[in-house]
């Protein structure tokens, strides 16, 4: 029979390669692993309560039903607020950043920020979502409480990151700067157990993702570069949730583009929550993640907490070879 290796065992593991590790991140990722397994338990559900058809919001129970990404949003604040691992969070769901009270007086130096489901407009029609988090170690005082700047950092200071897919298999993936390892949820026994370690992009893959119904909304190096990947023969696969699109193109190889349209002229994608942990995951997996200012993501400097960004991201030959046209196509004229 061949070992299973639980996340649980894995981060243990990993955290005894750090010598002077504390155990908090390792804490961190657990409780994330375990506010993944409720918002698992409740996406599957979603289908069923839609069946049951409640009336004014209520189940038969008389609770109040929650729309998805609220309840993704809650569960993970409250796995967070309990841990004692985590100073403050910010979520795509919040206008602000939330400081977290220490709990017994044990000041924590970490900050998470999440996107609690991503591509919640699917849930209706039974499709992939996700969440994406991502950890950063806290800029300020562990004497006060945690200030936006510790959430402002640039995806380069990411101390962890990974995201967890809740598709036909739900699978959580993440890194610490280590490679980048897949851990599958086995619902017999409840738990993540690891199924593909130190996962490697392709250098190229078959497929392009892009909403291509706004093809007329973007800059017209973008139109070229969308045009030859067709040229090419590359299929066109663009689920409408980043993380599942990402979770393809990571075992498949391709590439992800939401670039800037006239609706979004800087782009539509939150640099904090969605852009920075999945770039992060996709370089080390050996991927590439660039902006349509051809500027790698994780060196963008953010200003503010639902800043918005454009990317490219994806297998390295094609995020290259996408950075090549809009070099190309966005010179200017001749006179
Ligand atoms: P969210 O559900 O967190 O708001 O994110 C949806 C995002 C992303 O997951 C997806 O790739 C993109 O929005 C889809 O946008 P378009 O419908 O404009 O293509
Ligand atoms: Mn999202
Ligand atoms: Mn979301």
């Amino acid at each position: 029979m061949s070992m299973i290796t639980t996340l649980d065992e894995f981060i243990i593991r990993r955290q005894k390669d750090f010598p002077y590790a504390s155990g908090e991140l390792t804490g961190l990722l657990r409780d994330i692993g375990v506010a993944a397994k409720i918002v698992n338990r409740e996406v599957n559900k979603a289908g069923l309560v839609n069946i049951l058809g409640v009336a004014d919001h209520q189940n038969t129970s008389g609770d109040t039903v929650q729309k998805l990404d609220m309840y993704a949003n809650e569960k993970l604040i409250d796995c967070l607020k309990n841990s004692g691992e985590c100073c403050g969070i910010a979520s795509e769901e919040n206008e602000s950043f939330m400081p977290l009270e220490a709990i017994s007086e044990k000041p924590s130096k970490y900050v998470v920020v999440f996107d609690p489901l991503d591509g919640s407009s699917n849930i209706d029609v039974n499709v992939s979502v996700g969440t994406i988090f991502g950890i950063y170690r806290r800029l300020s005082s562990t004497d006060e409480e945690c200030q936006v700047t510790d959430f402002l950092q640039k995806g380069t200071e990411l101390v962890a990151a990974g995201y967890v897919l809740y598709g036909t298999s739900t699978m959580l993936v993440y890194t610490t700067g280590r490679g980048v390892n897949c851990f599958t949820l086995d619902p017999s026994i409840g738990e993540f157990c690891l199924s593909h370690k130190d996962i490697k992009i392709p250098n190229h893959g078959q497929h392009y993702s892009v909403n291509q119904g706004y093809y007329l909304k973007f800059d017209v190096e973008m139109r070229r570069y969308i045009d030859h990947c067709s040229d090419m023969g590359l299929g066109l696969r663009y689920i409408g949730s980043m993380v599942s699109d990402i979770h393809r193109i990571l075992f498949q190889g391709g590439i992800f583009l939401y670039p800037n349209t006239r609706a979004n002229p800087k782009g539509k994608l939150r640099l904090l929550y969605e852009c920075n942990p999945l770039s992060f995951v996709v370089e080390q997996a050996g991927g590439k993640a660039i902006n349509t200012q051809l500027d790698r993501i994780l060196d963008v400097e953010i200003h503010e907490l639902h800043q918005k960004a454009t990317i490219a991201i994806g297998s390295p030959d094609m995020v290259d070879e996408m950075k090549a046209f809009v070099e190309k196509y966005s010179a200017p004229m001749a006179p």
